[in-house]
Order: structure tokens, then C-alpha cells, then sequence
């Protein structure tokens, strides 16, 4: 045992856009219904952000929550990390647009790309900043306007995803060097490129030159998704010399509560140590963890000092864990 500096989530908040989009109104625009859409993903209503709203303006209303949350300042803050797949503008990064959104000083800002697992590629590159020394006072982000790149005559795909954000402020905390130290104590990151074709998005600056529409192959994701946030919870878990029986919540991503269920089944995890908003907020890609943080940190479930496991798995394929303790 040594003395280490850690990395602590010292605040979380969350927001999502006014406007809910229930499945029965998804039933006027597709061939659906709320009881095929509940009863293959949970999913009852989602929100989208209003014409005029950017990724950018949810990510701020978010983060000003955490700051709050974790009594700073955007004046406390040297680092900037948004996880987004729908930026404000090709560049600057959302992050840059954040920082002056928020009146946040100099500091680095950028933004990371690994789609539904970009909240936990954020976090883990936020430890190193942290860790090392190189940064006191993060803002790690997690938003999403999905609404926008989605084909909204695709009834497969348009009924599964939403708008929010999530943010987590981060700081150095000292350590022992056991799992009894605050801050994060493990993550596991994955890509698989060679299974882009399961989940994209058919656009892109360099391609088609326009945004382009999500696209997936459901089946495939979904067997997926279940095999990899496992094997990945449990690499994480290892990894930190932590027991899964130890762990007092995990917190997935949000794409469906049969990927929910049939993980926990595969770990044999209860589902009551599971946090679930995906009937509420549907699949908000990287700002789903952060947003379900905030919710069970928010009604008392999720308590300082608890360990808790942060887990996803998203378009490239990328998936990953990281495991914390609040
Ligand atoms: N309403 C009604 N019927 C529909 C809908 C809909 N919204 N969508 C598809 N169907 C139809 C299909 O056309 C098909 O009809 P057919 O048999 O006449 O051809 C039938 O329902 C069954 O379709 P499947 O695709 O086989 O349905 P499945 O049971 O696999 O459920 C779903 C589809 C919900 C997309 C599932 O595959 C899934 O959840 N996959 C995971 C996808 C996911 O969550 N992705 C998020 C991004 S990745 C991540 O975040 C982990």
C-alpha cells in the first residue's frame, strides 16, 4: 500500500430537453405501437431538444448542475472533456464551445468521439489528466441531440433513441492505494472496428459530405451488447481486485432493458443493484450514464461511498467499463 492520487467524481447533474416524445406519438409517424416499443426495449417516452437547442446548450445546463453538485465554479475549471456523436459544428469541438458558453477559463477542452461509450472513454482519459497531476478541476460531459441523425421512416431504429446530457465534475483526491480510496480505481476500454457495419451513421464530412442517418442491424448489436458489457464488467472488476458482489450499483449504459436484463442474468447480478431510466430517456447514447448517475444520485439510491460500475457498449463497436468509488 502507497499513497496515489486518484480521480473523484466530486458532483454529477444532468438535463433533458422539455419536449417528451411518447411511443404513442412515435405511433403517428411510424407503423408502431407502444406495446411492441415497451415490450422489446422498456422504452416508453424519450425527449427532444427544441429546434433551436444545440448539443452544446444541453451539455452547459447539465454541467452548471454538477458544478453546483460538486460546489465549484466554471471559474475552478482546467479541463473540458464532451463525449458527443452529434456536435454543435464539424469544429470547433463542443467542448471549446462549452468552456465559453460556461465563461470557464483557458484550459484544455476537446471532445471525444466512441459513440454510446463515450461517457466511459471521457472519464478514463479525464484519469490520466487527473491522476498525473495535469489537471485539479474537470467537467466531463456526456450530451446528445440522437433526434437529429435519425431516419424518422426507419421504424427499427427511430423509436429506440433520445436527447439529454449528463456531466460529472472531477478532482484529485488522495489515496491509499486500496479499493477503499475515493475516485476511480479501474476501467477497460475496447474497439472492434471490424464490426462498424452493425451500428453507424451513413454521412460524414470526408464521405457524403452531409450528417447522415443511423443505421443498425438490431439482432447483431444486441447479442453483442450483451456478451461485450460483460466481459468487460468483469475485466474491469478483475482489474481493480474487486468481486462483483462488492459492487453496490452498476450503471449502464441505457439502450434497452433487455440488454440490461440479459447482462445481470449472464453475471448473475440482481437487477434491484442495476440502475435503469430507459423507460424515461431511451437511448441517449454517451450522455445515457451520466443522466442515470444523477437520477439514482438524486433519489438517494446511489450514497457517497458506494463502488459503483459504469458500463457501455456503442457503435465502432467500442464498448468499456470503469469502476469507481463515489
Ligand atoms: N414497431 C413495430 N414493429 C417493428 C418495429 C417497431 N418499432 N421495429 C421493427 N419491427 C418489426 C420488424 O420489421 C420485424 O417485422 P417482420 O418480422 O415482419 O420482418 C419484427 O418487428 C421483428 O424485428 P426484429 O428486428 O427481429 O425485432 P427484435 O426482437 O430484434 O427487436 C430491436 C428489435 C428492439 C431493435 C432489438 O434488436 C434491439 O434492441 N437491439 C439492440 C439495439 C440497440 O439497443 N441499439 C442501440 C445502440 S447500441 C447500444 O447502445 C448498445
Amino acid at each position: 500500500m502507497s499513497a496515489v492520487l486518484r480521480t473523484a467524481v466530486t458532483g454529477v447533474g444532468s438535463y433533458l430537453p422539455d419536449q417528451v416524445l411518447t411511443n404513442q406519438d412515435l405511433a403517428k409517424i411510424v407503423d408502431t405501437s407502444d406495446e411492441w416499443i415497451f415490450e422489446r426495449t422498456g422504452i416508453h417516452e424519450r425527449r427532444q431538444a427544441a429546434p433551436d437547442q444545440a448539443v452544446s446548450d444541453l451539455a452547459v445546463e447539465a454541467a452548471r448542475k454538477a458544478l453546483a453538485a460538486a460546489g465549484r465554479t466554471a471559474e475552478d475549471l482546467d479541463l473540458i472533456i464532451v463525449a458527443t456523436t452529434t456536435p454543435d459544428l464539424t469544429f470547433p469541438a463542443t467542448a471549446a464551445i462549452v468552456q465559453r458558453k460556461l465563461g470557464a477559463p483557458m484550459g484544455i477542452a476537446f471532445d471525444v468521439q466512441a459513440v454510446c461509450s463515450g461517457f466511459v472513454y471521457a472519464l478514463s482519459i479525464a484519469d490520466g489528466f487527473i491522476a498525473r497531476g495535469n489537471a485539479k478541476c474537470g467537467l466531463i460531459i456526456g450530451a446528445e441531440t440522437m433526434t437529429r441523425i435519425l431516419d424518422w421512416t426507419d421504424r427499427s431504429t427511430c423509436v429506440l433513441f433520445g436527447d439529454g446530457a449528463g456531466a460529472v465534475v472531477v478532482e484529485p483526491a488522495m489515496g491509499q492505494g486500496t479499493t477503499a480510496d475515493r475516485g476511480i480505481l479501474s476501467f477497460v476500454l475496447r474497439c472492434e472496428g471490424e464490426k462498424q457495419d452493425l451500428l453507424y451513421v451513413d454521412g460524414g464530412v470526408s464521405t457524403t459530405g452531409q450528417i447522415g442517418k443511423l443505421r443498425m442491424q438490431g439482432h447483431q448489436v444486441f447479442r453483442h451488447a450483451v456478451i461485450n458489457i460483460a466481459e468487460a464488467i468483469e475485466a474491469a472488476a478483475d482489474k481493480a481486485g474487486v468481486d462483483l458482489s462488492e459492487v453496490d450499483w452498476f450503471v449502464p449504459h441505457q439502450a434497452n432493458q433487455r440488454i440490461l436484463k440479459g447482462v445481470a442474468d449472464r453475471l448473475g447480478i440482481d437487477e434491484a443493484r442495476v440502475v435503469s431510466t430507459v423507460a424515461k430517456h431511451a437511448n441517449t447514447s454517451a450522455a445515457s450514464i451520466p443522466l442515470a448517475m444523477d437520477v439514482a444520485i438524486r433519489d438517494g439510491r446511489i450514497k457517497p461511498g458506494q463502488l459503483v460500475l459504469l458500463e457501455a457498449m456503442g457503435g465502432g463497436l467500442t464498448w468499456g467499463a470503469c469502476l469507481l468509488r463515489l
